[in-house]
């Protein structure tokens, strides 16, 4: 006789409840799937709003947005870009498809976000030197905790160099004390980028959003993201543009999950507590929670203690439990087409991916499915 299989336990799979259903219908009922429709425009209204900014662009992707809003902040060939050297690969693909270079920079322990006092002094040391600076700074706000910017602020006042917060797995994560308390992330820099594809706090299915204050910015990445195309009769055209639209269909699911989001963040964040309490006794660090932040404790992620069992191991070990965990990111200077870019650093980075074990944070995760990760973990751990 053969054992039963226990139930699989996903990463961090969506929850398509309330509206989705309705406004999808309410697509195809109005004959609207593509980028013209009603939604569209009712999700980057309700995306401002929800986040306190004053602008929002809807587009395909998450990796999109950032291309797109790097592009018209000043990204170029012949310059290079900061952004951190331990994050999804794409906050540094968005750099490379503006012909700029990314610096790959450090994280710091605390908060496992890029090292902002270091990159501060890198940069300030180059401009004494009369070296050129970076055209950009991306800010990545690692697994929904939220990065030190003051110090990236403090740049963007003396050198101008502007700042794009990659906010992708961040969405209703903020800032509780400090010059920036009271204020989402995504809108302290010049333009805060975010990710609905399918693992992220809401999805769209696939899709991304720019937010900024600044009416210039949002103006030019509409452009961009439509073609480049003038307004009015023809195809004419004034730049190389992209088709980086959201549809309706993506943009009707997106309003319906935005409706959800205080509903998604408390149950986010009760998981996390709820990890944090069971694993309490195991030898682990928890993820980091920033002082003076709230997290949208997007993806609850751990780091094993040196010497242990390695996180392929352990993850190897809750499969077999029907539970899916994953390594976090391999350093970008691990990664074929970084290898050979300029790097501040990198040694938190390599000590983050060597431990780094994310565990599985879906919004509607059962209680009891949580116990049996839990439990999965501490016998993977031998307690
Ligand atoms: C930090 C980060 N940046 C950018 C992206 C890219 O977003 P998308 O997959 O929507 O293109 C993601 C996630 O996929 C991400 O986690």
């Amino acid at each position: 006789m053969s054992a039963v299989a226990p139930r699989p336990i996903p990463l961090a799979v969506p929850s398509l409840r309330g509206n989705a259903e309705r406004y999808l219908r309410q697509c195809l009922e109005d004959n609207q799937v593509s980028s013209v429709g009603a939604f569209v425009a009712r999700f980057e209204d309700a995306f401002a709003a929800a986040v306190g900014a004053r602008h929002a662009v809807a587009c395909a992707s998450g990796t999109a947005a950032l291309h797109v809003a790097l592009r018209v902040v000043g990204a170029r060939p012949g310059t290079d870009v900061a952004v951190p050297a331990f994050t999804f690969i794409a906050s540094a693909n968005a750099v490379t498809y503006t012909g700029a270079q990314p610096w790959l920079v450090d994280s710091e322990r605390s908060s496992w976000n890029l090292d902002a006092a270091r990159l501060h002094e890198a940069v300030c040391d180059r401009a004494a030197r009369g070296a050129p600076l970076p055209s950009a700074i991306e800010a990545v706000h690692v697994l929904g905790a939220p990065a030190d910017l003051e110090p990236l602020l403090d740049l963007r006042a003396r050198f101008g160099i502007p700042l794009v917060e990659d906010a992708a797995e961040a969405l209703g994560a903020s800032w509780t004390a400090g010059p920036l308390a009271g204020r989402q992330v995504g809108t302290a820099g010049d333009a805060g980028c975010f990710s609905f594809n399918g693992n992220k706090v809401i999805t769209t299915g696939g899709g991304g959003m720019v937010v900024t204050d600044d009416g210039d910015i949002a103006g030019r990445v509409r452009h961009l993201t439509t073609q480049a195309k003038v307004p009015g009769r023809g195809y004419v055209h004034d730049d190389v543009g992209y088709n980086y639209r959201l549809t309706n269909l993506a943009a009707a699911l997106g309003v319906a999950q935005l409706e959800l989001l205080p509903a998604f963040l408390t149950a986010k964040r009760a998981v996390a507590q709820r990890y944090d309490r069971a694993l309490a006794g195991l030898a682990l660090e928890p993820p980091p929670r920033p002082a003076g932040t709230t997290p949208s404790a997007w993806l609850y992620s751990v780091l094993l203690a040196a010497g242990g069992p390695g996180p392929d191991a352990v993850a190897d070990a809750l499969a077999a439990a029907g539970v899916t965990a994953r390594r976090v990111w391999p350093p970008l200077h691990r990664q074929a087409p970084y290898r050979a870019a300029p790097r501040l650093g990198g040694e938190v980075a390599e000590d983050l991916y060597a431990r780094g074990l994310s565990l599985p944070s879906s919004v509607d995760l059962d209680p009891d499915d949580q116990d049996r990760v839990a439990a999965a973990l501490a016998a993977a751990l031998g307690a």
